[in-house]
């Protein structure tokens, strides 16, 4: 059997981005394994998920080092003494420097809960729903020095229902979510993902369904 590919987690919050991840992984259809999670809060969700799951955590917090590069410098340490190949934001709250994104060119990559470029930064489903949109969803992208600005890998839509507040509308979201990032990081550990510019070429090519989402649906 070929080589696993090894995963280091970054998350800040719940996990259960983390999660969907882990249980594919065990699932056996994903070729890869989380190796290390790693958090700048002690309390996050996402270390107690992986202490079950048997994984290595870490906390590194940021407060401990004032210097962004220095907590950068931290976690880059940490993912390389784990011999870590991708490197998946999951939830995680701080915004990295180019020490880390060059320690990892091209191979981070990261969840928003927008269909991006629409709605970058926090609170995307609360903005989705004051802007008024019709149909929200989630992007899986590769990071590149902006914010939420990287080559957009798979994106998943769902209708906003008209009485939708952040809560039910951030729950659709994140169901989806956890179908299209452990797809993505599948395609990656498959060697399926190609970035072109801006583009992620997917081989062999996929087909989509030509199907529209319409809401509110036509009469
Ligand atoms: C998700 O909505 C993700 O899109 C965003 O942060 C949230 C993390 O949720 N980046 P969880 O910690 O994976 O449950």
């Amino acid at each position: 059997m070929s080589k696993k590919l090894r995963l280091g987690v970054l998350a800040s919050g719940n996990g259960s981005n983390l999660q969907a991840i882990i249980d594919r992984c065990r699932e056996g259809e994903l070729p890869a394994e989380v190796v290390l999670v790693l958090s700048n809060k002690s309390q996050a969700g996402a270390l107690t998920r992986a202490r079950k799951a048997g994984i290595a955590t870490l906390v590194i917090d940021h407060r401990d080092h004032p210097e962004r590069a220095a907590f950068d410098q931290a976690m880059v340490a940490a993912l390389r003494n784990a011999e870590v190949d991708l490197v998946v934001l999951a939830g995680f709250m701080r915004i990295l420097t180019p020490v880390f994104l060059e320690a990892f060119p091209q191979r981070i990559m990261n969840i928003h809960p927008a269909l991006l470029p629409a709605f970058p930064g926090i609170k995307a489903q609360r903005k989705a729903l004051e802007y008024g949109v019709k149909i929200a969803g989630c992007t899986v992208h590769f990071v590149d020095p902006g914010v939420d600005s990287g080559p957009i890998i798979i994106q998943a839509a769902v209708p906003v229902l008209d009485d939708d507040d952040e809560t039910t509308l951030s729950r659709r979201i994140l169901e989806q979510e956890h179908r299209i990032y452990p797809e993505a990081i599948q395609l990656y550990a498959e060697g399926r993902l190609h970035i072109e510019g801006r583009h992620v070429r997917i081989s062999p090519p996929q087909k989509p369904p030509l199907l529209a989402l319409l809401n509110p649906p036509t009469v």
